[in-house]
């Protein structure tokens, strides 16, 4: 088994980033500037955030966090969301979800001005996406893809299952693994909650990408030798024998499928890292696309 590992990788691709917006931002330009709105207190969420906003602070990135009170009203955010549309100085922004609960996502993801959505949650950028133009990719998606990529791992042709549907990323990759392209070109099945004989499926696949939120779900017994498993599920199960008394596992068991595969991502140290290293990369080509070809 070779482990993916997603934080070496995605340390390497922020110096990349860092020597790019040390040369682009020299003549008196101001660097690139992605802004994150955090609503409410989960504590998940808040750790996702604090990890974007750092990762910018490193790599000579402007960062804004706007935090707002869980009793944030839609029109409240809505009017945050106008103002990010319309701040030249602000290149790209996210809406860190789940949002609370009398908050419509959708509407709030249709106001994003399409050209500053790195998460590429807006269906203008969906649909680019699926028709393979130009367009900023969701953030989990574009980190496994570049994790195919950068290990090498043939994609071409395989057999390609994906277990869970969600707009943010069991939808988008099944697109972007299946598409006209490198890597690509791979057939693939998408599996959910209402797949029967899901066995049938994860035991012919190649490569299985797993994003179901359920811990340790995938076991040996469930698929072939040699496969390739890209685990997304960040769950936190109690560990009384940690000093927090919880640890974080993945949706795939590590320990179980360690022998059988041939690459495998770790929870944490996987898909994690590299989805804070897409958000980067799409912001700095915001800031290529509109503040540098207009200044
Ligand atoms: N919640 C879980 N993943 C993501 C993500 O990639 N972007 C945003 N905005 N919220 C998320």
């Amino acid at each position: 088994m070779k482990l993916i590992d997603g934080k070496a990788l995605s340390n390497t691709i922020k110096e990349e980033i860092a020597a790019e917006v040390k040369r682009l931002s020299t003549n008196k330009k101001r660097p690139p500037h992605l802004a994150a709105v955090l609503v409410g207190e989960d504590p998940a969420s808040a750790v996702y955030v604090r990890n974007k906003v750092t990762s910018c602070e490193k790599i000579g990135f402007e960062s804004t966090l706007i935090k707002k009170r869980e009793t944030t009203t839609e029109e409240e955010l809505l009017e945050i969301v106008r103002e990010l549309n319309e701040d030249k100085d602000v290149d790209g922004f996210i809406v860190q979800l789940p949002l609370p609960k009398h908050i419509n996502e959708h509407k709030i993801t249709l106001a994003i001005d399409p050209a500053k959505d790195v998460d590429g949650f807006h269906p203008t950028n969906f649909g680019k996406m699926a028709q393979g133009l130009p367009a900023y990719l969701p953030a989990t998606p574009f980190g496994i893809m570049t994790m195919l990529d950068r290990y090498d791992i043939d994609v071409q042709g395989k057999n390609c299952v994906v277990l869970g549907r969600s707009n943010i990323v069991g939808t988008p990759i099944s697109i972007l693994l299946s598409r006209k392209a490198t890597p690509g070109n791979a057939t693939v099945t998408l599996c959910h909650s209402r797949t029967q004989n899901l066995e049938d499926y994860t035991r012919k696949a190649d490569i299985i990408v797993i994003a179901l939120g359920i811990p340790n779900y995938l076991k040996a017994d469930m698929v072939k030798d040699g496969v390739v498993i890209i685990d997304v599920g960040i769950n936190r199960i109690e560990a009384p024998e940690r000093k927090s008394g919880y640890k974080l596992v993945g949706d795939a068991d590590f320990e179980d499928l360690s022998e059988k595969c041939s690459f495998i991502t770790p929870v944490p140290g996987g898909v994690g890292p590299m989805t804070v290293t897409s958000l980067l990369s799409n912001t700095l080509q915001a800031y290529k696309d509109h503040f540098l070809t207009n200044s």
